[in-house]
């Protein structure tokens, strides 16, 4: 076994562990065995309520791999991945191995230094709207992995609040709130949940956002804003397969990444797509062009610096060596 390809591996898994996650369960683990690292679906994760499908954990999981690609770039090293998600339940994602040292790109670079600094913004956005440039880049972005982002015009902006409200239907289902409470409300040690001082007080928007504040938990006070010159997306595809979520998480990681090198801000909304009426909505706005994947907020938000940071687990539980007692 190399060791500078064992070093390279082990740092792109590290980096791999600040990935966005649906309420940040991080359903993921990492392998390391010999040259190979692999990826694998931590099911003990996943949301049995709110995803009983796995697809938002396979969203995850692709996030997560997309994290170690761009981190194995910007190391300089080229990544030869193999996606082997075949069925909803398989638990090997993926396998990468280290191939030919290669000069990263400058858009490589700036996507690996934004891993640190990309937080989950859900305050509201400002007035002043995304430029057209950096809306042509998130696309450029997206269709680099292979998935195509629909930037929802104002005509249709109506049907997306709906589908947002609809989403909130969630809430009165009391087996969601308790998957929500377990998973949003984590003690420190944890290393996961989404504390309250990542989560906003509801405020009036566009486009309503979940609302993840359960009492105890307040969440932090905003400006209202309204989100007036945010930009909202969906991130769709041509197929519905276990392969075609895992690929949307990768070019979820890449639009991030990308928005917040742009200076951009930007937030997730995935209940519109966990619920079945909202979904077949956001599917509408597509005007059968694909699948939707999931939808982003996006826009010109205060200092990323001022958000606290959601928490990451232990990287000596998520990485292992498959030497290490199991
Ligand atoms: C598949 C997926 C779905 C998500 N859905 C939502 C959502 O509906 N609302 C929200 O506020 N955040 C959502 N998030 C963001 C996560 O809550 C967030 O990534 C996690 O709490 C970690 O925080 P961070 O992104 O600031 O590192 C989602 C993230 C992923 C990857």
């Amino acid at each position: 076994m190399s060791k500078i390809h064992h070093d390279v591996l082990t740092a792109a898994a590290q980096d791999a562990l600040r990935a966005p996650s649906v309420l940040n369960t991080q359903p993921w683990r990492w392998r390391i065995d010999a040259d190979v690292l692999e990826l694998h679906a931590d099911r003990d994760r996943q949301l049995p309520v709110a995803d009983p499908g796995g697809r938002l954990l396979l969203l995850s999981c692709g996030a997560t791999l997309h994290h170690a690609r761009i981190a194995m770039a910007a190391a300089g090293w080229s990544a030869q991945v193999r996606r082997m998600a075949d069925t909803f339940t398989d638990d090997l994602l993926a396998r990468i191995l280290v191939g030919a040292p290669k000069q990263s790109s400058a858009d490589e670079r700036a996507m690996h230094q934004a891993i640190d600094r990309r937080r989950t913004d859900r305050r509201p956005f400002g007035d002043e709207p995304v430029p057209p440039e950096a809306v042509q880049k998130l696309v450029a972005a997206a269709e680099a992995e292979q998935t195509k982002l629909h930037r929802v015009p104002i005509g249709q902006m109506p049907i997306l609040a709906i589908a947002a409200a609809a989403g909130d239907a969630e809430m009165s289902d009391p087996q969601y709130r308790g998957e929500l409470m377990r998973w949003a409300n984590r003690p420190s040690w944890s290393g996961d949940s989404v504390p309250a001082d990542t989560i906003v007080r509801r405020v009036p928007r566009r486009v309503p956002v979940r609302e993840l504040t359960m009492p105890p938990q307040e969440g932090m006070t905003v400006q209202p804003g309204g989100d007036r010159g945010a930009a909202y997306f969906v991130l769709f595809g041509d197929g519905d397969d276990a392969p075609d979520w895992l690929r949307a998480g990768e070019a979820l990681s890449a639009v991030l990444l990308t928005a917040v090198a742009l200076g951009l801000s930007v937030a997730p909304i995935s209940d519109v797509i966990e619920v079945a009426h909202p979904r077949e909505l956001v599917r509408g706005l597509l005007a059968g062009r694909g699948h939707p994947y999931i939808v982003l907020r996006c826009g010109l938000g205060g200092p990323t610096e001022d958000l606290a940071t959601a928490p990451r687990r232990d990287p000596a539980e998520v990485i292992r060596e498959r030497s290490d007692p199991q």
